[in-house]
């Protein structure tokens, strides 16, 4: 049985191109959703799945991500003497949510390369990339069950969101073979196929529990377009000579990287609040009859 996976690592040096202005000077995995940014969301869904080690990849400009997961002396001493014990609280805690790490990436050559980054300090483990524009709404279940799905055969565990067919063309797309419940094998990875060539609707979404074996197809796989090393090749060469799990899932994801999905994240996790759906439910309600929506 493979040890237990217990770090998370979080490509975060993109350049955030479908999100600017906002994302010009401020990363976009620094964006608020709600009341904290999206990279927390992340981190926490990790913490909740029992990863205690965190290695986010970064790029200049990007302190800010691992500012955010550290102690704060200034700040802390100013919300005691100002009695703010709360907000004191979170801040704490928040850097108490696991061993956070940063390493660069020097330019922003793909999420594979990106993931390449992470080869040094994941050594021989199992390690998870969880990527933080996909904000999992679902109490780690999906993160959970991939690293059971791991723990129990020992092969890289991709999740795998069904998708409308006619969306299929923006994601690598797996052909499977069914196994158990949610796990299915994957024979082959098509990278952004047409939607009559595709062979499945299911879309290749941003969690991966991942051997080491991926650093050595990282090293094989091309770069393609715009010098681009993609993780999706590495995982096709890995399902051509072994073993690939797939895990399905179907609720709870939202894309914040994209103006709209991150707009309909805060609108949905607003209304779980009960102290914020009190007053926004009537207010959409409202909104929605008077522009006859
Ligand atoms: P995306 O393709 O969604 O991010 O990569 P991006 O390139 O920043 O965004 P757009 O498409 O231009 O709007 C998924 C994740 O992988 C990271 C990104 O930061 C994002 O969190 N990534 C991507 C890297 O860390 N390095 C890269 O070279 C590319």
């Amino acid at each position: 049985m493979p040890a237990r996976v217990r770090t998370a690592v979080i490509p975060a040096a993109g350049l955030g191109t479908r999100f600017l202005p906002a994302t010009k000077a401020q990363p976009k995995e620094m964006l608020a959703v709600l009341d904290r940014p999206a990279i927390q969301y992340v981190v926490e869904e990790a913490a909740a799945a029992g990863l205690d080690d965190v290695l986010i990849v970064t790029s200049r400009g990007k302190h800010a991500l691992g500012d955010h997961f550290d102690r704060m002396p200034e700040l802390e001493a100013e919300l005691e003497r100002k009695g703010k014990t709360d907000a004191l609280e979170q801040v704490v805690a928040l850097a108490e949510l696991a061993r956070v790490h940063t390493v660069r990436q020097a330019e922003p050559r793909g999420l594979g390369h990106a993931v390449a980054m992470a080869a040094d300090h994941v050594g021989d483990a199992s390690f998870a990339v969880l990527l933080p524009d996909d904000l999992m709404v679902d109490d780690a279940a999906l993160l959970r069950g991939m690293l059971g799905a791991h723990a129990e055969h020992g092969a890289p565990v991709v999740a795998l969101k069904e998708v409308p067919r006619a969306d299929i063309s923006a994601y690598g797309c797996p052909r499977i073979e069914p196994v158990e419940g949610p796990l299915v094998r994957i024979t082959e990875v098509i990278e952004k196929p047409d939607p009559e060539d595709a062979p499945s609707s299911l879309a290749l979404t941003g969690r991966y529990v991942l051997t080491p074996a991926v650093f050595e197809a990282l090293a094989r796989v091309s770069p393609g377009k715009g010098g681009e090393i993609q993780l999706t090749d590495a995982l096709g060469l890995l399902a051509e000579t072994g073993t690939v799990y797939g895990w399905v899932f179907r609720e709870g994801r939202y894309d914040v990287g994209t103006p709209l999905d991150n707009l309909r994240a805060n609108i949905e996790l607003a209304l779980e609040r009960p102290e914020l759906a009190a007053e926004l439910g009537p207010y959409l309600a409202d909104l929605v009859r008077r522009r006859n929506l």
